[in-house]
């Protein structure tokens, strides 16, 4: 069974994550969302609640799970039994960093591939940085994020 792990802040997910976990469910067996709990980051959302939004916007798809996760992300995608990690890239500037990433967790396990898989040219501006920015002036946040989840996000904002 081929495993995949998308990992993320999710903080929170946006119509771009969404995108990639549906597209990565048609390639994988099985894709576990490993939400990174993060607390240096000081993340907008809980971990809970980043987990329960990614569940609701995924519950059509049979083969995704969500769970947090602390630590290193080899060692999460090991516990999952995933030989592949996916990560979304935007623009060019993503794949500076992306690239230092996938070349530390090929060093940190070698067995560990990392695939990038392109996002879709509509949601390539969005970012959760730029959701939580625009959520801080009440801007319209349909169409970056899961319409399921726009209450929520209005409500801690409020
Ligand atoms: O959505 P983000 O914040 O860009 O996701 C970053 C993430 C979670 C993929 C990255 O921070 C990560 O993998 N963190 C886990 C710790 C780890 O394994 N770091 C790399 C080796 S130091």
């Amino acid at each position: 069974m081929r495993i995949a792990v998308y990992p993320g802040s999710f903080d929170p997910i946006t119509n771009g994550h969404r995108d990639i976990i549906e597209r990565a469910s048609r390639v994988f067996d099985k894709v576990v969302v490993g939400v990174l709990r993060n607390k240096s980051k000081k993340p907008k959302f809980t971990a809970e609640e980043r987990v329960s939004f990614i569940q609701l916007v995924t519950g059509h798809l049979d083969n995704v799970e969500v769970a947090a996760f602390d630590g290193l992300l080899v060692d999460f995608a090991k516990a999952h039994g995933a030989s592949v990690i996916i990560k979304g890239l935007r623009t060019v500037n993503d794949f500076e960093y992306e690239f230092q990433m996938a070349l530390l967790n090929k060093a940190l396990d070698s067995e560990c591939e990392t695939m990038f898989m392109m996002t879709n040219s509509q949601y390539s501006y969005i970012s959760s940085s730029m959701v939580n920015e625009l959520a801080g002036y009440k801007g319209d946040l349909s169409g970056l994020v899961p319409a399921e989840i726009i209450e929520y996000i209005k409500e801690k904002y409020k």
